[in-house]
């Protein structure tokens, strides 16, 4: 069986570049992942970062202990969270729980920083 023209032709022209457009085409790959991941992190600005450090251990501190360990609300431990699902505890920051002291944070805080607000705290980076 006949390979299809187009294959045949990708294929040749990869094996023909040089050492140094190959290393060329890596470093711009490279690149390209490195961007991607920067933009995602990039979501919540480095400003509005310290902010939300500083709101976690001042206004959630103030219910769940000021080292997340608890007080009025649970653990927000790396240890007590970890088999948690993400969904919800992103959904009880914004929603909060009804017929609980729970506040909804939605309106104060937009969904990227919830998310990236539970991400810091399975990463236990508080
Ligand atoms: C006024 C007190 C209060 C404040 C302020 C507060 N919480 Fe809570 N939180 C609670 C209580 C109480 C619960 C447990 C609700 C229940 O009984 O289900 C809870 C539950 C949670 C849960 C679910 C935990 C679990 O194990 O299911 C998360 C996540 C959470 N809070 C995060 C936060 C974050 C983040 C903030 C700050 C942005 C915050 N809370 C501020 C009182 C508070």
């Amino acid at each position: 069986m006949q390979k299809p023209a187009s294959l045949v032709c990708i294929n040749k022209s990869f094996f023909r570049i040089g050492t140094h457009q190959r290393f060329f085409q890596t470093g711009l790959l490279i690149l390209l992942l490195l961007g991607l991941q920067f933009r995602v992190e990039a979501e919540v600005p480095v400003a509005r970062q310290d902010v939300l450090r500083h709101m976690l251990k001042q206004d959630c501190g103030s219910c769940h202990g000021l080292t997340l360990k608890g007080g009025l609300g649970p653990a927000l431990t790396v240890n007590e969270i970890a088999n948690k699902p993400r969904q919800l505890l992103r959904s009880t920051i914004l929603n909060g729980r009804p017929g609980t002291p729970m506040p909804p944070f939605r309106g104060m805080l937009t969904e990227e920083e919830v998310h990236w607000l539970v991400e810091l705290l399975y990463k236990g980076d508080v």
